[in-house]
């Protein structure tokens, strides 16, 4: 590149600190397998407003000031030693791993971010940035907990989706309509796993239209019965849960499991346990995006390299939830915490720069 860009960013300057301070911050050159990316659209996530809230409560290993921010959609503008996959010029969606790595320098919410190139994928023409941003730490967190041996350890997703066979193999993803749901579901499916789910009635179409076999409203008094009928007689591969109660909704359910196989292990993206006891039988694993999480051999870059770029040009893969754009400038991400923070029902709360 011929001149260095000036770069600013949105900082998080110190514990607690409100709001974010954009000022100006380094422009990173990409390291080998690195890309520069000039983002055109932030994604918020819930970790973002509530490091900066809770300060040393969450996160305690990240140094300050420090750029948080995770999802990002731009375009290439500088490319590093190694890298085959991208050039400059390419549109891309990538995962900002600053937070797993504790490197302030690769964090979204900046004008330039320094991507790992396996955790970046190219973005076809028809997939705006905006509606793009909602898909990287989805992806991330919805494919280390159904795909990683740690987790639930499904197999990998392919393009075309395995043809179904006989021998019905089942996963429960709770929170069908929040981001990392909406991810979820379509890339079991597309690993050839009937999905059955839960979300508030008025987002049952949308969740099947996903590709959820079963939807289920998480509030009845019968869903535990419900997804139990549901899966019956399937080989059970596991929970994923997303949403206060799931914890318990899916232990439930894989505790008393008919059927000719329980893999009694729930992935545990978020929510509160309802505080009924757990079955013992069951293990319930926290998702933990670190370092390894991140790195080149993970699942999230098999996902990225080898099946995003083709299940997004041909729509088997769809971005999702839809994107709703709170204002344009780094000035607006600390407002878009607070919209995100009163609560999402089947969309995602995005900047664009
Ligand atoms: N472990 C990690 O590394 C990691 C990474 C990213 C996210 N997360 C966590 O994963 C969770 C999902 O994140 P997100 O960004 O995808 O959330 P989100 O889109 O903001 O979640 C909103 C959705 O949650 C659904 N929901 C709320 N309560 C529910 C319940 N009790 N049961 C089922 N669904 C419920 C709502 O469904 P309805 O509107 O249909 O009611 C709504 O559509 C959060 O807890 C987040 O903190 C963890």
């Amino acid at each position: 590149m011929a001149q260095t860009p000036e770069n600013k960013a949105a900082w998080l300057s110190g514990s607690k600190v409100t709001p974010l301070e954009v000022g100006p911050a380094p422009y990173t050159q990409p390291g080998p397998h690195q890309i520069v990316v000039k983002n055109s659209a932030l994604g918020i996530n819930s970790v973002d407003w509530a490091k900066q809230l809770l300060g040393e409560g969450l996160l305690g290993h990240i140094s300050y000031p420090f750029i948080l921010g995770e999802d990002v959609a731009g375009t290439v503008v500088e490319v590093g030693e190694g890298v085959e996959r991208f050039r400059v010029g390419d549109r891309v969606l990538a995962a900002a791993a600053a937070i797993s790595l504790n490197t302030s320098l690769e964090g979204g919410f900046q004008l330039y971010t320094v991507i790992r190139e396996w955790l970046a994928a190219p973005l076809p023409e028809s997939i705006t940035f905006e509606q793009a941003s909602v898909i990287p730490l989805a992806v991330f967190t919805a494919s280390h907990g159904l795909f990683d041996a740690g987790y639930l350890g499904l197999d990998l997703p392919t393009v075309p989706a395995p043809p179904s066979s006989a021998d019905k193999h089942a996963v429960i993803i709770t929170g069908g309509s929040s981001a990392v749901g909406s991810t979820a579901i379509q890339l079991a499916v597309s690993a050839g796993y009937e999905v059955v789910s839960t979300a508030s009635p008025k987002n049952f179409d949308y969740v099947k239209k996903l590709g959820a076999t079963h939807v289920f409203d998480y509030n009845s008094g019968t869903v535990i019965d419900d997804i139990s009928a549901a899966v019956k007689g399937l080989h059970l591969a596991g929970g994923y849960s997303i949403g206060d109660g799931s914890i318990d909704l899916l232990a439930a359910v894989l505790a008393k499991h008919e059927g000719p196989s329980t893999h009694k292990v729930i992935a545990l993206a978020g929510g509160q346990p309802g505080g009924g006891s757990i079955d013992p039988s069951v293990q319930v694993k926290f998702i933990l995006l670190g370092p390894d999480a991140a790195g080149p051999d993970s699942v999230a870059s098999k996902i990225y390299k080898n099946y995003l770029p083709e299940a997004l040009a041909n729509e088997q893969f769809v971005p999702a939830p839809e994107a709703i754009v709170v204002g344009k400038g780094l000035e607006k991400i600390q407002e878009a915490f607070g919209i995100h923070m009163q609560g999402v029902s089947a969309k995602k709360i995005v900047v664009s720069l």
